[in-house]
């Protein structure tokens, strides 16, 4: 009597195993997907990055489907400067960028060719944790 006991015990033991595998695999929950809620926070937040990658319709407001897709920018300095980018790129699923490139990126503020970017892109100085965050989350946009 004691055989089927056991056999239910590990049809339980395979079940709960492949249950908790397509939870996983879903990235519904799960370390990686909290640092792309972090990054997703630091974005929105606290980096504003929308603002200025983010296409505008006349009132304001991000227009739906284009989220951090670059745009020509409606502002510009007010001096004299010597180097301004008024269009920015699109940034979302960091399209061309290797993950370590970008996440030094924003570690540094310079890009791979050792430079910063143009303003009024900021140099952000992120630390590690933060920078992979912004990184995940951006690399998870299509
Ligand atoms: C005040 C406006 C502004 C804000 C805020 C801003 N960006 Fe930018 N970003 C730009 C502009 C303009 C460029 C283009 C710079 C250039 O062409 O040299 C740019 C360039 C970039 C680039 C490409 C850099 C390169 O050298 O190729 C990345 C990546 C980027 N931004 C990510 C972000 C992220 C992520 C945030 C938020 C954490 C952010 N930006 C916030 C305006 C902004």
């Amino acid at each position: 009597m004691k055989t089927p006991m056991i056999l239910a015990m590990a049809a339980a033991l395979l079940a709960i195993t492949i249950v908790d595998h397509s939870a996983a695999a879903s990235g519904k929950s799960g370390p990686k997907q909290q640092q792309i809620a972090h990054g997703e926070y630091l974005v929105k937040a606290i980096g504003q990055c929308g603002d200025c990658h983010t296409p505008m319709n006349e009132k304001g407001e991000f227009v739906p489907g284009k989220w951090l897709q670059g745009k020509k920018l409606d502002f510009a300095a007010t001096v004299p400067m010597p180097v301004w980018a008024d269009t920015s790129p699109n940034i979302a699923g960091l399209p061309g960028w290797d993950r370590e490139k970008a996440v030094q990126f924003f570690m540094t503020g310079l890009a791979p060719n050792g430079q910063p970017a143009r303003p009024p892109m900021p140099m952000y100085r992120m630390n590690r944790a933060d920078a992979e965050a912004v990184v995940a989350y951006l690399q998870s946009l299509k």
